[in-house]
């Protein structure tokens, strides 16, 4: 089975309630190709909101975050089961930006991970490595390690339906993207990863490229053999651009 390729937008802490609404109807008003899965990751305020506009459409709702613990004295945290309730499919877990500036080690992203397919949740697990890294050689072995420590604790049925997203630091935010041939060979490297302990898993699960995706590049990450999709930060606040990064993936698969 050929894996279908998912664009998924991360809105990081942009939109007000009003300005998600709009994003979210323009997206679900367009014709989306339909060899490709779209998902959006809105901030939680606007998560309720986005989810009705959604219903009845292909397009999937997703979370930023999450924590471990289904209820507790836990002040400003949101539950797998909170998602769950407003029928989120999809929960990013380990993004850079939360391994940065809230110190998310490997260890809590692992318990995030096991959290969220414990509700149904499908995690978009964020692996990649800094400049520093990048610069010292170090690529394979950062995110080999970020990939190993997950799926060490994961059953092969949760391996296998998982979503990684491969997004260098450097390349975030930053407007240089990786090239597709750099980022296909990571990607393929995570996916030798995954196959050391689970075959199946190797060759079902989707890895996205994030960092720097805009309607110029798509189809340069699109027509790499490795590489299920592209996670989208800044082009996907913006209904026309994210809907050309679709497309260029719906046309390499048509
Ligand atoms: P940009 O597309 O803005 O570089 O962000 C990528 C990203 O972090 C998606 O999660």
């Amino acid at each position: 089975m050929p894996r279908v390729p998912l664009i998924a937008g991360n809105w990081k802490m942009y939109k007000t309630v009003p300005e998600a609404r709009d994003l979210a109807t323009a997206l679900v008003n367009s014709d989306l190709p339909a060899a490709v899965e779209v998902a959006v990751c809105p901030p939680f305020t606007a998560l309720a909101e986005v989810g009705r506009v959604l219903t009845g459409s292909a397009v999937r709702l997703g979370a930023q975050d999450v924590f471990w613990e289904p209820q507790g004295a836990y002040t400003g945290e949101i539950s797998p089961p909170m998602l769950a309730d407003l029928r989120c499919h999809y929960v990013i877990v380990g993004h850079s930006e939360r391994r940065q500036h809230f110190e998310e080690s490997d260890e809590v992203v692992t318990r995030k991970v096991r959290a969220s397919f414990s509700q149904g949740l499908v995690p978009i697990l964020c692996v990649g490595e800094r400049l520093e890294e990048r610069d010292t050689g170090q690529t394979e072995r950062v995110v080999t390690r970020q990939v190993e420590i997950v799926i060490a604790v994961l059953p092969p049925e949760q391996i296998r339906p998982l979503v990684i997203a491969y997004e260098p630091v450097w390349a975030i935010g930053t407007g240089r993207a990786a090239t597709g041939q750099e980022a296909n060979r990571v990607i393929g490297l995570i996916r030798e990863t995954l196959g050391r302990k689970d075959a199946e898993a190797a060759a079902q699960a989707r890895i996205l490229y994030g960092g720097s995706v805009t309607p110029a590049n798509a189809a340069e990450f699109s027509q790499q053999p490795e590489i299920d999709g592209a996670l989208v930060g800044g082009a996907s606040l913006d209904a026309p651009k994210f809907l050309a990064i679709v497309a260029a993936h719906g046309k390499s698969r048509a």
